[in-house]
């Protein structure tokens, strides 16, 4: 199959849509995103990676950092996360808070923002210097040294932050919080402000497509059974409560962020990273979303 030619068509294909949603605004350094640009790589386990546009340019993954702070908690406390955050697809907004209060304060899954703050305080109580193991373990999984944190993306969500307070505010009351909310909440806004290009993205989830352990690398940071229960809530809650037309759609584990960006993976295979900052209404890359769409439909390769 020619991955080249097929991820060329479609980005010629997907130009209308390029720019067509809305740019996420409620982090203020945000709003000022180019909502025009489109990137696209896909990065096999043997080794062979193809780009289209503009895989380069790096810009906030959000969201997508929760893949990596599950992974790296998974890798600590191994089952006992599921003490702290359930496995189920919520069907509400990312932020919503109304489950959290039904439900006691645990949180559906570690994918929507009351699961990541949990999982986000998991990584600040047991790592010994969080923000510099985080990013470590980000630039070993994209080979990138230079990844790093945007520190005015972190204050600017620092300062608008008041949904994520008031979620962590209310997971503490519920005991589902060790640390210190300012501390929980200052490291989560640091791992969603980390900026990767599309690329780096795609080397990056390589590992959850070869059973926890980079293909040039010797190290598992999962086991076989942890990188597929990882898979596996990717594709049930990774894109919200759009993941059901996500694996209608796409029919592959994949994670999105507010930045626009989405990576997915075919286990065994590859991972295929986009980016097109423009959202639809559930906060997911339009234009990425059909990107991925067109992926699976062209080559005729999905998990399903
Ligand atoms: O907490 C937030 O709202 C952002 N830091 C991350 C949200 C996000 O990326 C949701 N993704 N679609």
């Amino acid at each position: 199959m020619n991955i080249n030619a097929v991820i060329k068509e479609i980005h010629e294909e997907i130009k209308p849509l390029i720019g067509k949603g809305k740019v996420a605004d409620y982090i203020p350094a945000l709003a000022n995103t180019d909502p025009n640009k489109f990137g696209m790589a896909v990065v096999t386990t043997d080794g062979e990676e193809f780009i289209t546009g503009d895989v380069k340019s790096r810009f906030s993954i959000q969201s997508i950092s929760k893949v990596y702070t599950l992974a790296q908690a998974f890798a600590i406390e191994g089952e006992n996360i599921w003490r702290r955050a359930g496995r189920e697809p919520s069907g509400n907004a990312f932020n919503s808070l109304v489950q959290l209060e039904h439900e006691q304060g645990f949180p559906r899954n570690p994918f929507i923002n009351a699961g990541a703050l949990v999982i986000t305080d998991i990584l600040l109580t047991r790592l010994n210097d969080p923000y510099a193991d985080i990013l470590q373990f980000i630039r070993t999984l994209a080979g990138n040294r230079t990844i790093n944190y945007d520190k005015e993306i972190a204050q600017s969500e620092r300062e608008n932050g008041y949904r994520n307070a008031a979620m962590v505010n209310l997971l503490k009351s519920h005991n589902n919080i060790e640390g210190n909310v300012e501390e929980v909440l200052n490291l989560y806004f640091n791992h969603c402000s980390i900026k990767m290009n599309t690329l780096e993205l795609a080397r990056s989830f390589l590992f959850l497509a070869n059973q926890g352990r980079q293909p040039s690398q010797t190290k598992a940071y999962l086991t076989k059974s942890q990188a597929k229960r990882l898979n596996a809530l990717m594709l049930t809650c990774g894109t919200y409560d759009e993941a059901g037309d996500f694996a209608f759609r796409v029919g592959l584990p994949g994670k999105s962020g507010v930045g626009g960006g989405i990576a997915a993976i075919i286990p065994e295979k590859l991972s295929v990273a986009v980016w097109s900052p423009a959202l639809n209404k559930k906060g997911n890359s339009l234009a990425g979303m059909q990107a991925l769409e067109l992926f699976t439909t062209k080559t005729g390769i999905s998990v399903f």
